[in-house]
């Protein structure tokens, strides 16, 4: 299936892999937004990022070679470097002078910060990214997560994003003894919400009650911070003043019908690292819940029904698809965003 061009938010930042996984002088092939890229980094550890399609005969790159420095084609030769740019062609003999700068690969603008590969995916090649990336409070650009699992959702991307800022549905999807006393009994929840520059965030708070979860932290009652950002990005910022911990989801379409979550978590508790073993399955299970949920949801996708938003508990999906609407829009007519968002006080019971 050929992904649809306007299925995807284009002009912005996408997550495209946890840092860690790429090597210096290693490459990987992936699907971002229905276009396949090759992800490499080079022996000086520099992140670059193709188009993972030769422009002479089609072949992916990621067939070829990557020697650390350059991308080998695996059907000619062909050569490229980290920009793109054409280096050799080895079937040329001496007087075939062809201007090797015509034979360009699209080279994605990336980053690399907090240990986090950003991808930005532009609507055309004029666009060029003017916006930051999202980052984790308290912790520092050079600071990359202590954790992070990768899951993949078998849907478009808006059912993974709904499914995972939707408030409502933790005690229905999310029943685990270490993550909450009380069975299935409701708390009702007031939380203020304030405009970001692309999202929204549920304004920093402090917490009544602690759950298990957070007695780990140790210190005073815990303040707690959740922020959304276009496209797909959720931060999650958790101190007791003794300890932080910080959860950055992030969201990113493969195509249509699949959707990479990576969820990655930085904190200052020295005994969480020990404790990664037992923490990296929970974690997991955690996402898989979310993940199940999707699949089952699928089924009743599939025959197009008309959904239901209700206030207050959807009020935030909501948001997310008029953030969705206003960004293409701003960007379809060439002029600036204008968050659609109001500071409110959102109400409901989880
Ligand atoms: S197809 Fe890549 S070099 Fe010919
Ligand atoms: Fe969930």
């Amino acid at each position: 299936m050929t992904a649809n061009q306007n299925l995807f938010l284009r002009n912005l930042w996408y997550y495209a892999l946890p840092g860690g996984r790429l090597k210096p002088g290693a490459m990987v092939a992936k699907t971002l937004l229905g276009e396949p890229v090759l992800l490499a980094r080079s022996k000086t550890g520099e992140v670059f990022a193709l188009r993972d399609i030769c422009p002479h005969r089609a072949v992916p790159l990621t067939c070829g070679r990557f020697d650390g420095d350059e991308v080998e084609c695996c059907y000619h030769g062909w050569r490229f470097d980290s920009t793109g740019r054409c280096t050799a062609i080895p079937s040329l003999v001496e007087g075939q002078d062809l201007d090797l700068s015509r034979f360009r690969v699209k080279q994605y603008p990336v980053r690399e910060v907090q240990g986090n590969i950003w991808i930005y995916m532009a609507a055309d090649n004029a666009s060029q990214p003017n916006m930051d990336i999202p980052l984790v409070p308290y912790f520092g650009g050079d600071r990359s997560y202590q954790l992070v699992e990768t899951v993949h959702f078998p849907c478009y991307v808006d059912h993974a994003v709904v499914g995972l800022m939707d408030p409502a549905h933790g005690p229905f999807v999310h029943r685990a003894w270490w993550w909450r006393s009380g069975g299935k009994t409701l708390f009702e929840k007031a939380k203020s919400f304030e405009p970001l520059p692309y999202g929204f965030a549920m304004s920093k708070h402090t917490l009544l009650k602690k759950s298990h979860g957070y007695r780990l932290l140790g210190g005073g009652m815990p303040e707690v911070e959740i922020a959304f950002h276009l496209p797909s990005v959720r931060i999650e910022y958790i101190t007791t003043g003794q300890h932080t911990v910080c959860n950055l989801t992030a969201v990113t379409p493969i195509s249509e019908t699949e959707t990479e979550v990576n969820s990655t978590f930085y904190w200052t508790l020295p005994w969480l690292t020990l404790a990664k073993p037992i923490l990296r399955p929970l974690v997991r299970a955690f996402i898989n819940q979310d993940q199940a949920l999707v699949a089952k949801q699928q089924e009743g996708l599939k025959h197009n029904p008309k959904l239901l938003l209700i206030k207050d508990a959807d009020t935030q999906a909501l948001w997310y698809y008029q953030l969705k609407t206003e960004f293409a829009r701003a960007v379809a007519e060439n002029r600036p965003f204008i968050n659609p968002i109001k500071k409110q006080v959102l109400r409901w019971r989880s």
